[in-house]
């Protein structure tokens, strides 16, 4: 009888990295999991204390410090690395330009071992990074895939939930496009409770207040800033949507989010890497959900993909 163990590989054990980690671990995802960092004690010191913390978690996980090497029998490797967010920045875009090399030289050495699972990137500028990994990968499209704004998704979500008092998770909102400034709402599909958004806002305008559907985007949109300017990091929330697609990969669960993936044909874009909702399985990004968009909702996705495509030919 052969039994693979279920394995996931971390790159860049920053405090996105080692959340992510820990999220995965606590979670009890998989069998193994590897960090690997430029800072091999930062690694190392990282893997030996989560090690510790499962004794007393649901699942035996093995987590070590590795190298790249150790990615070749991984089922998912994530991507954290990235150049640091300079302390006076205002777009994720101002960290292509120092990151483009750190994820050139990852992305060539996890290939080097032999990898043939899923690339989930994290690093920012999340939707050209996950461009550039893939093409730097050579893997198929359905098999890199980058966080995107399922974590903005969520955000949209909580801030709908608190203002009806509600469990986010009874609040289904995309938000779409962009991780960034150009990202936009799918407001004609989001419900609360199967019902239309339009109408809880009227049926429950005491409460609904002076919420605007613009307020909400922008409060979306800066959420990350919010939490980055007072601390200088994100990392919970990004880590707990990281380990809610590696779940839906690990456990084949078909689960739909809106991941960065390359939209070629969908939603009428060609080759752009950005966040539409996908049916996510252990293949990878199986298949991309079309949402009847409204024309302005369609001009913002197509200015959201101008605005990444931009950049392309910046990558080297
Ligand atoms: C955030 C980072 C991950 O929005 O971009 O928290």
């Amino acid at each position: 009888m052969s039994f693979k163990d279920s394995k996931v590989a971390i790159i860049g054990v920053g405090n996105v990295g080692a959340t992510t980690a820990y999220s995965i671990i606590n979670q009890g995802l998989c069998e193994e999991v590897v960090l690997i960092d430029v800072n091999k004690d930062k690694a190392y010191a990282e893997a030996l204390d989560m090690a510790h913390s499962v004794y007393f978690m649901n699942r035996n996980i093995k987590i070590y410090a590795g190298d790249y090497k150790d990615c070749s029998d991984a089922d998912v490797v994530i991507i954290t690395a990235s150049a640091p967010m300079p302390k006076d920045s205002h777009s994720r875009l101002e960290m292509l330009a120092p990151g483009m090399n750190i994820m050139k030289s990852i992305v060539t050495s996890v290939m080097d071992s032999g990898f043939d699972g899923i690339i989930l990137v994290i690093s920012n500028p999340v939707d050209i990074m996950t461009y550039y990994a893939w093409k730097i990968s050579g893997l198929p499209y359905r098999q890199v895939i980058g966080s995107g704004t399922n974590l903005d998704s969520a955000r949209l979500c909580c801030e709908l939930a608190k203002l009806y008092d509600l469990d986010a998770k009874s609040v289904s909102a995309f938000v779409c496009g962009e991780h960034g400034d150009s990202e936009f709402v799918v407001w004609n599909s989001a419900t609360i409770g199967g019902k239309k958004i339009d109408d809880v806002f009227s049926d429950n305008a005491p409460r609904t207040g002076n919420t605007t559907k613009p307020g909400l985007l922008k409060m979306t949109s800066q959420a990350g800033w919010e939490i980055f300017n007072r601390k200088g990091n994100t990392c919970y929330g990004i880590a707990a949507s990281a380990t809610s697609i590696v779940k839906s990969i690990l456990f084949n669960e078909n689960q739909i989010y809106p991941v960065s993936v390359n939209v070629d044909g969908a939603y009428g874009l060609s080759g752009v890497f950005l966040s539409v909702p996908t049916i996510i399985d252990k293949t990878g990004a199986k298949e991309i959900v079309e949402i009847k968009l409204q024309p302005d909702e369609e001009e913002a996705l197509m200015n959201s993909a101008h605005v990444l495509q931009s950049f392309y030919k910046e990558l080297q």
